[in-house]
């Protein structure tokens, strides 16, 4: 009992509360219909499922409203009840599914009550979302195209280590080539398959005698594995999850130096299984299970008020079922990381420069006519300034052939 009583004191001591004065949450959609189905898919008429392919379907928006609900008691202390611009800020990939899912998410979050109520028919209020078209957005989709990125990606698909390891799955591969109609070549592939069967198991559709034999056990390791490859090396990961990162630092930091009156307390992004396996692999924490639908990552700074430090604490909820989230380990820092030296471990993300990074090398075509051009224009300056030269030159020869005596005699 006395041990204890001074382990508990020392402790008490040494760490005061810790609070949470600032969250961004990455969170995937909610339950939708498949999307690449295969050729021989005998599911494939869309008239079977209950909305559009790639849609988010009333499980979804069910899905999402409860983990809205959810967000709302975690962060009661956090965010107030009545919507406040200032507090919160919502972005969502430009795809149906999340724009659909978010929405969803804070009709759970933002029930409207009291004064916030506008219509008593409709027990819902208009939050914003906000959106950028994924061809430009690098810090959500992730999907702006990024030269030195695609370079790398091609290097690390030639590399010795990616070719044998995905060889183990040639047999799979030329198996479910044979079966789908389709070349599967990588984990990609292999991916697409797993999840247009896994759905289809969820909706209750008998699957074809083929896929007993390698569904789900052995595809689950290579379509798992999938999330792994965008953020494969140390300069993938920094052009892939950099900014993203680099953007949840910068709000904390705004929190941190006081930088605004009233900073922002809550970032909710709404995504997909990739940017979930994505941030999971390069953090260093992915353990090999797909996302599942409204999995969520959350990054919080929490600060201890006894010593005041900050500190981040990364958890992730892998369920779909409403679940409290498991802490994660940060690799070299733990449970609880303080700030300062998670930015040290991440300066590899944290410091990226997207746009200079990415349009500084020149791809080889762009290279190509850049100096082709250069030698162009040089040569059209070079023929100008010759012939100028040369009618100097006649004109000099002229004056001195008129005055220079002997020029005169050899004239005569
Ligand atoms: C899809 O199913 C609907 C309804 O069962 C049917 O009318 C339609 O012909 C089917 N389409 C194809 C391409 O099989
Ligand atoms: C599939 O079947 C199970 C068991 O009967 C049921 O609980 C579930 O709701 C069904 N799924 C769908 C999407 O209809
Ligand atoms: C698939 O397997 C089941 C039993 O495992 C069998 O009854 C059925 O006839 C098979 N279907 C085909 C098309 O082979
Ligand atoms: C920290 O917070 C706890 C719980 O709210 C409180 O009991 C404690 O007195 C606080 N410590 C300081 C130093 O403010
Ligand atoms: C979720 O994460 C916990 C802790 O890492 C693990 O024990 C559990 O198996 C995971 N569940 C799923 C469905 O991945």
């Amino acid at each position: 009992m006395f041990v204890w009583a001074i382990l508990l004191f020392s402790l008490t001591i040494t760490f005061g509360e810790k609070s949470v004065k600032y969250a961004a949450v990455i969170y995937r959609h909610g339950d939708r219909t498949p999307v690449n189905l295969y050729p021989t898919d005998p599911w494939r008429n869309e008239s079977l499922w209950p909305v559009k392919f790639g849609e988010l379907t009333n499980i979804g928006k069910r899905q999402h409203y409860a983990l809205g609900k959810w967000f709302r008691k975690r962060y009661s202390h956090l965010v107030s009840e009545k919507f406040d611009p200032s507090e919160v800020y919502i972005r969502s990939t430009d795809v149906d599914r999340t724009l659909m899912s978010a929405q969803a998410n804070l009709a759970g979050m933002y029930t409207p009550s009291g004064d916030s109520i506008w219509n008593t028919d409709l027990i819902w209020q208009p939050i914003p979302v906000h959106t950028k078209p994924e061809k430009d957005d690098e810090v959500l989709a992730m999907k702006k195209k990024c030269m030195p990125y695609i370079k790398e990606r091609e290097k690390y698909f030639h590399s010795t280590s990616y070719k044998e390891r995905l060889s183990k799955y040639q047999g799979l591969m030329d198996y479910l080539t044979a079966y789908t109609g389709k070349k599967i070549k990588d984990y990609e592939d292999i991916n697409d398959i797993f999840n247009v069967l896994y759905i289809e198991s969820l909706y209750n559709f008998t699957l074809p005698n083929w896929t007993q034999s390698v569904y789900p056990n052995k595809m689950k390791e290579p379509s798992c594995y999938s999330f792994t490859t965008a953020t494969a090396t140390p300069l993938m990961a920094r052009l892939m999850v950099g900014p993203l990162l680099k953007d949840i630092v910068a709000k904390m930091n705004t929190v941190i130096l006081k930088k605004k009156p009233n900073p922002l307390k809550l970032s909710m992004y709404s995504a997909h299984d990739f940017q979930i396996g994505n941030i999971l692999s390069a953090i260093g924490v992915f353990d090999g299970n797909c996302p599942a639908y409204t999995s969520t990552i959350l990054f919080e700074l929490l600060q201890d008020n006894s010593t005041m430090e900050y500190f981040i604490q990364m958890s992730y909820r892998n369920s779909t079922e409403i679940i409290e989230p498991y802490i994660m380990n940060i690799p070299y820092c733990g449970k609880i990381c303080p700030f300062e030296r998670f930015l040290k471990l991440y300066d590899n993300l944290v410091t990226v420069d997207w746009n200079y990074e990415c349009t500084k090398q020149m791809s080889p075509f762009i290279g190509a006519c850049f100096f082709l051009g250069l030698f162009a224009f040089m040569y059209v300056v070079y023929k100008i300034q010759f012939t100028k030269f040369n009618e100097k030159r006649r004109v000099q020869f002229a004056y001195i052939s008129v005055y220079s005596p002997t020029a005169v005699q050899q004239k005569i």
